[in-house]
Order: C-alpha cells, then sequence, then structure tokens
C-alpha cells in the first residue's frame, strides 16, 4: 500500500489519486501559518487526497473543513485520511461536487484550491510517468489549462465571508491571464507567490 508524508500527515494513496507534489506542501505550509483567526470554516476543493485539508485539520485544531471533490476515488481516498490522522469526525464533511455545485449557500472563511492546470496542448510536455499514475481528471482543463480556475474565480466570491480568502496553485506560465481572469471578475486585492524553486505558483486573494 502506497503512503506518503505530508507536512505532519500520513497519506494513503492506494485508490489512485492525484500524488501530492512538493510544491504544494511548500505553499499550504506557508499559507496555514498565515490565516488568523479561531473556528475558521475552510474548503479544500479539489481536494483529491484530501492531504491539503488533512494538514489543515492537523495544525489548526479548532477548524472546520469541507472536502469536495468530484472523483469517487478521491472521496472514498479523504475517508481513509481523516482516518488515519485521527481528525474528530465532527470537524469535517467529504461532499461528491463538480466545483461549487453541491455546497450551494455555503461560505467559508478560507478557500483552499488546487485544480486541474495542465493545457491539453502541453500533453507532449507532460512526463510518462505522470500521465501514467495520476488520473487524468485531475491534471488537465481545457486547451490553456485554465478552465477549471475560471469557474473557480467565477464562483468563488459567492462562497467566500467578508474579507475572507482564496488560495490557490497554477501553472507559472498562467500568471498572466490569471491576472487578467481576476481583474475581470472584480478581485482587486491579490498576491502573486513563488515556489521553492522560483517560479510563481500560488497566489492568496482577499475580498
Ligand atoms: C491536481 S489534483 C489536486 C489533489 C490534491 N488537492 C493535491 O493537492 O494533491 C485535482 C483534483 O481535482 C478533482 N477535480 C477535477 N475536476 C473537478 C471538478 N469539476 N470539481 C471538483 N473536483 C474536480 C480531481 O478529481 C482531483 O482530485
Amino acid at each position: 500500500m502506497k503512503e506518503i508524508k505530508f507536512l505532519n500527515c500520513r497519506i494513503d494513496l492506494s485508490k489512485k489519486v492525484f500524488s501530492p507534489r512538493v510544491e504544494t506542501e511548500y505553499w499550504v505550509e506557508k499559507a496555514i501559518r498565515e490565516i488568523k483567526g479561531k473556528n475558521l470554516k475552510i474548503l479544500d476543493v479539489f481536494a483529491g487526497s484530501g492531504c491539503v485539508g488533512i494538514a489543515i485539520l492537523r495544525n489548526l485544531k479548532d477548524s472546520r473543513v469541507d472536502f469536495a471533490d468530484i472523483d469517487e476515488n478521491a472521496l472514498a481516498e479523504i475517508r481513509i485520511n481523516a482516518e488515519k490522522n485521527e481528525i474528530p469526525a465532527g470537524q469535517y464533511r467529504i461532499v461528491k461536487s463538480d466545483l461549487f455545485e453541491n455546497l450551494k449557500g455555503k461560505k467559508y472563511d478560507v478557500i483552499f484550491a488546487n485544480p486541474p492546470y495542465v493545457a491539453e496542448r502541453r500533453m507532449e510536455e507532460v512526463d510518462k510517468d505522470v500521465l501514467e499514475n495520476d488520473p487524468g481528471i485531475a491534471l488537465f482543463s481545457g486547451k490553456e489549462g485554465l478552465n477549471h480556475i475560471d469557474k473557480l474565480l467565477k464562483k468563488a466570491k459567492n462562497h467566500l465571508t467578508n474579507g475572507g480568502l482564496i488560495y490557490f496553485e497554477f501553472d507559472p506560465k498562467q500568471k498572466e491571464t490569471i491576472k487578467d481572469i481576476l481583474e475581470k471578475e472584480g478581485y482587486d486585492n491579490f498576491q502573486f507567490r513563488k515556489d521553492q524553486f522560483k517560479k510563481y505558483r500560488w497566489i492568496k486573494i482577499v475580498k
């Protein structure tokens, strides 16, 4: 059975979901450190193995997390990982949802997202190992890799409390187009950030 470490959590991958990347581990640690407040309501959308939300629950003990993913394997995997990391049952929910579809009326203090963001037109550049091991549904997002990010930014503002935060990951090549989408959608308080390899990889947005 395959298991990896993600921050201070043990993450099972036996359901063949997306394998967490070191870049994600890097920014999630930083984001968890800067979130302030008590009893925060947090959404981990595009949750996959659940590594992001599990790390939040292990490190912000009074927070509550909704995990959302469209893939049944991911939902089963999140359940395994929540139990493996001894997360109290009352602190999380696992929701099968196409983005916010089944989260109608829900508002969060913080939304974390690591969406599929590989451009279909760059498929030949993707390592054979990745294509064989990670599910396609976790990787690709239309011709430019931006379909999920575009939808996320259109809808997320309706699911944030005032002053709420969004953190999400992207491909460094997408930075300028993401800036255009943010402006079009009326977000004016955001900061692009680099990963441990000095590439723009994640963003913090304040509503
Ligand atoms: C890149 S993986 C991220 C997994 C995990 N959060 C991580 O950082 O390792 C993207 C995840 O998004 C899910 N996904 C793809 N399309 C979706 C959609 N429309 N709504 C919700 N989840 C979706 C996939 O099943 C996959 O688990």
